[in-house]
C-alpha cells in the first residue's frame, strides 16, 4: 500500500528532513509513526500523500510512484489515499454537512447524490447528530470527525493521519483512535503520525515505526520486513 525506499529528503538550507528511510505498510495495517517533534514525522506523511516528493528514493503508494507519476496526475493518489491533519483543516463557517459535500462535489458526486452520502459518512463517523451544525461550533474532536468524514468521501484504500488527536483531550483522542480501528477493520491501512507516547504504549499489539532526526531507527515489525 505505501513502500518508501532509500528515501531521502533534503529542505534548502536546512538539510535533511530524512536519510535513506525504508518501510513498507501493507494492506489493512496500522501502523504508529513516532518520533521528537522534528524527526520527519510530517515530511513522510506528507511524502505519502504525494504533497512533497523525495529529494532521492521512491515513495509508491497504492501502486503509484513518485518517480513516475506526473504533477498533473497526482489527483489520481488522493482518490486512493485520505489525509487528516491536526488541525482539521475544514471550510470554516460552513456546516460539516457543507464540508462534506464541498469534497464530494470536487470528486465529481452527481450532485443527486451528494446530500444522502454526506449524510450517511457523516453517520458513519457518529457525527449525524451535527450535519446541520457550522463546523466552528463543533468540539475539537467533533470537528477531526468532519475531516475523517471528508477524507473517506473517496473510499480510500489508505488513511494518513498527522499528528490527529494532538488538538484533543483523553476522551476525544480515544474517540478518534476507536473510529481509526472501525475503518482499519474494514480493510483500510492507517498510518498515524503521533508523538503521543502514551497513546502508542496503551497499544502495545500494533506495529510502531520510530524516526530520529531523519532516519528510521526502530521498526516493531523487525528487519524481515
Ligand atoms: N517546508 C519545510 N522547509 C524547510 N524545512 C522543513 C520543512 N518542513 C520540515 N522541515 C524540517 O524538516 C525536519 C523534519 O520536520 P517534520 O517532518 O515536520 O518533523 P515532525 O513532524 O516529526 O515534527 C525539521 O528539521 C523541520 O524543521
Ligand atoms: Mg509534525
Amino acid at each position: 500500500m505505501i513502500k518508501l525506499t532509500s528515501v531521502s529528503k533534503e529542505y534548502p538550507r536546512r538539510g535533511a528532513a530524512l536519510r535513506d528511510v525504508s518501510f513498507e505498510v501493507r494492506k489493512g495495517e496500522f501502523v504508529f509513526l513516532t518520533g521528537h517533534s522534528g524527526s520527519g514525522k510530517s515530511t513522510t506523511i506528507r511524502l505519502a500523500h504525494f504533497a512533497d516528493r523525495p529529494t532521492s528514493g521512491e515513495v509508491r503508494v497504492s501502486g503509484y510512484s513518485s518517480e513516475r507519476l506526473p504533477e498533473r496526475d497526482v489527483w489520481k493518489i488522493r482518490r486512493r489515499v485520505g489525509c487528516v491533519f491536526q488541525d482539521f483543516r475544514l471550510l470554516p463557517g460552513r456546516t460539516a454537512l457543507e464540508n462534506v459535500a464541498f469534497a464530494l462535489e470536487v470528486t465529481g458526486t452527481p450532485s443527486k447524490a451528494i446530500g444522502p452520502k454526506a449524510n450517511r459518512l457523516l453517520s458513519q463517523v457518529g457525527l449525524a447528530a451535527k450535519a446541520g451544525a457550522p463546523v466552528n461550533e463543533l468540539s475539537g474532536g467533533e470537528q477531526q470527525r468532519v475531516a475523517i468524514a471528508r477524507a473517506l468521501v473517496s473510499e480510500p484504500v489508505v488513511l494518513l493521519a498527522d499528528e490527529p488527536t494532538g488538538n484533543l483531550d483523553d476522551r476525544a483522542t480515544r474517540g478518534i483512535i476507536d473510529l481509526f480501528f472501525e475503518l482499519n477493520a474494514m480493510g483500510m491501512a492507517v498510518l498515524m503520525a503521533t508523538h503521543d507516547l502514551e497513546l502508542v504504549r496503551a497499544h502495545p499489539h500494533l506495529r510502531v515505526l520510530e524516526l530520529d532526526q531523519g532516519r528510521l531507527v526502530f521498526d516493531s515489525a523487525g528487519e524481515a520486513r
